[in-house]
């Protein structure tokens, strides 16, 4: 399988990152799920430990599926149609915002912050920054839960496609052969 993308279907790095992140993204839904159905059992302790730096992972992974979009827009699959081209584009904003609002507030915080045991944040004394915490308490969740709902939304298309007679089956562009 080719590593690029071509106008039949994504290559073997989008590939990878597409059905990557949908894991990582499956075990960050967990985690949330677990604090809000779960409250304060051993299950949500574990999830939600693992939440922070699950969300950098997707960071930085994001950070990699939009320079490789960009370098690949020109040979991948056309949008079907300009809602899930739109659609796309506004997973893509989500991906990068969602954990990127949180990271800010992390670090205004002040508190250490080592995902993986990388030492990104060391933390400062004093005060916290209100400006950098404050995005992230008013929108961090709810656009998260947004980005939950749209990834279901994509999934029905996907298979809502594959049924209409006469629309593009786009599963083939993305998973298997064609
Ligand atoms: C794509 C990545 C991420 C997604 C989809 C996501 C999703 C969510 C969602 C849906 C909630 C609300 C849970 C509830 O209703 O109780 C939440 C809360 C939270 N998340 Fe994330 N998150 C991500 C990344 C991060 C990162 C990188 C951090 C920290 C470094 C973080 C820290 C928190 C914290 C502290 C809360 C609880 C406070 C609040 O609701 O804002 N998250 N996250
Ligand atoms: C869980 C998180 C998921 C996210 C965030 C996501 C996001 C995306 C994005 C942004 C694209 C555009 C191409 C790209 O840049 O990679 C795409 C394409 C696609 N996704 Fe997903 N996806 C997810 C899960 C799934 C699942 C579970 C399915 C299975 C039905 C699926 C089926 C597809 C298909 C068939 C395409 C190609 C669509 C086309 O070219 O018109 N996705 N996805």
């Amino acid at each position: 399988m080719q590593l690029r993308d071509n106008a039949e279907r994504y290559g073997l790095v989008s590939r990878l990152l597409h059905w990557g992140m949908a894991l990582v993204l499956l075990w960050q839904l967990l985690s949330v799920a677990a604090r809000v159905l779960l409250p304060d059992t051993a299950i949500d302790d574990f999830l939600w430990s693992t939440h922070r730096q699950t969300g950098f992972l997707l960071f930085v992974l994001i950070g990699f599926r939009i320079v490789w979009a960009l370098a690949n827009i020109s040979r991948r699959p056309p949008s079907v149609s300009l809602a899930a081209r739109l659609g796309h584009i506004l997973l893509y904003v989500l991906l990068f915002a969602v954990p990127l609002l949180a990271l800010v507030r992390q670090y205004g915080s002040g508190r250490a912050f080592e995902p993986f045991g990388i030492p990104l944040f060391s933390g400062f004394d004093g005060d916290s920054i209100a400006w950098m915490i404050q995005p992230a308490s008013l929108a961090h969740g709810a656009l998260g839960w947004t980005l939950f709902a749209l990834i279901v939304g994509h999934i029905l298309m996907a298979f809502w496609h594959r049924r209409q007679p006469g629309w593009t089956d786009v599963l083939p562009r993305m998973w298997g052969r064609n």
